[in-house]
Order: structure tokens, then sequence, then C-alpha cells
């Protein structure tokens, strides 16, 4: 695992968006694993402003995100389909059609995981997966107990992930309890894995997952098992 220490959100904004801008210059059909949540707001606002002086193109960029609340629709401000087009998407040059996100509103959902599964895999492999860390050591939304071999599935969200992400809702019973999210599996199959964490908050779990046993019960553990991490943060290991 590649660490880059930082001194705080904003450069680890900047180092995430140098690497993005790169892939993306070096690769213009690049296949990116986007993320939401708070950690990656500042990154999408560099890309864009990147993308309108011209210095990135998203024309022919390939998205899939790793998850979706079920029962939110795109018109949901807190669907994660809403929050793509409005933070990303509808501000840069990218084709709507190769934004990929797993529809919360499908009258079947385990049709929908496979077919998300398979869009996945006709577009051949994602090139670079952007990852945040649940403060439980989630990524994407693999809870602890999540199988390392999972692929796009349905699932509860813990308790503890309803309640950090009750501040983007009204009240925390207005959160979802389920989420459509790439499996582990999936993830890991990436060719290169961004992991961005920011905050004291988060560096007991962040120090369990690279340094600590590699286990089920902390997903992100599974991460050190992968050749091409690349971890950005403003917490000292
Ligand atoms: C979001 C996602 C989650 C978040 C994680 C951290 O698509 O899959 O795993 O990355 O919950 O969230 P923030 O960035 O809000 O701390």
């Amino acid at each position: 695992m590649q660490i880059v220490k930082v001194n705080n959100y904003e450069e680890m904004s900047e180092k995430a968006a140098d690497l993005v801008t790169g892939l993306i210059n070096q690769s213009k059909k690049s296949v990116l694993g986007l993320a939401t949540g708070s950690t990656p707001e500042k990154l999408y606002d560099i890309l864009v402003e990147r993308n309108i002086r011209k210095e990135i193109s998203f024309q022919q960029v390939k998205t899939f995100n790793l998850d979706e609340y079920v029962g939110l629709g795109e018109n949901d401000l807190n669907s994660y389909r809403y929050y793509m087009n409005e933070k990303l998407f509808h501000k840069v040059d990218i084709e709507m059609e190769n934004t990929y996100i797993p529809n919360g509103l499908a009258t079947s959902l385990d049709k929908e995981c496979e077919r998300y599964e398979q869009e996945i895999q006709k577009a051949g492999t994602i090139d670079l997966q952007l990852l945040g860390l649940g403060l439980n050591g989630h990524i994407g939304f693999n809870e602890p107990g999540s199988s390392f071999n999972s692929r796009t599935h349905v699932t509860q969200l813990d308790q503890s992930t309803i309640e950090a992400n009750a501040r983007f809702f009204k009240t925390p019973e207005d959160v979802p309890t389920k989420v459509i999210t790439m499996g582990i599996g999936t993830i890991m199959k990436a060719k290169q894995i961004l992991l961005l964490v920011q905050g004291e908050k988060k560096a007991e779990i962040l120090k369990k997952a690279i340094e600590g046993e590699v286990t089920e019960h902390i997903p992100a553990s599974i991460l050190q098992r992968h050749s091409n991490v690349t971890l950005i943060t403003d917490i000292s290991i």
C-alpha cells in the first residue's frame, strides 16, 4: 500500500484529483469506480474546475458508483444518483449513459444487482476505484461481517452507519435501512484503488484496517491484499 500523508482535506483532495487527472489523460476511456459521502466532495469540485479549464475530459469515461439507497430515486435529494448528478455529472462533459449507479427503485432488487455486476463486466475492468472509509471499517456499504467474496448485493445498513449518515437526512428514521452495494469481491477486482481517509475520528479504524489482522469484521482490512492501493490521508500512521 502506498501511503501519501497530507496536511489537510484540501491537500488530500488535490492529490486525489491529480491521480484521477493523470489516469484519464493517459487513457481517455478510463473506467472509474466512484464513491459518495463527505470525503470526495472537494475532489469532485476540483475535477469540475479542471474540466471547465479543459485540463481533463470525461467524454469517453465510464463511471460505476459503489452504492445506492433502496427506495430513493434520482429526484430524491438524498439518493446517491442525485448527489453524483449535482456534484459531478451535470457539471462535466460526461455522457450520462456512461454513468452507472444501482437503481434503488428497481422492482426486482436481485435482478438489479445482477444487471449491475454484468455492466461492470461488460466495461472490462474498473481502472481506478475510489473509496471512503466508514467509521466501522466499511467500504462501499459492505458492513462488518460481509463476505470478502461478495458481488453486488442488497444489504442492511448497520445501526452505526444509519446514525453516521443521519446528518444528511431530516431525522435518523428517514435514513433508508437497505442499500445496494458493490461487493468486496467486485471492489477487489479494480486495477487500482484510491482510499481517501480524513479526520482524527477515523484514526483508530484506519490503523486497524491497514495494520491489523485481515478480517471480515473490518471490511477495509482486505485492502492489505490488493496489489495497487494508494491511501491519501491526513492521519499520521
Ligand atoms: C459512499 C460509501 C461509503 C462512504 C463511507 C465514508 O458511497 O460507499 O463507504 O465512503 O461511509 O463516508 P464519509 O465520506 O461521509 O465519511
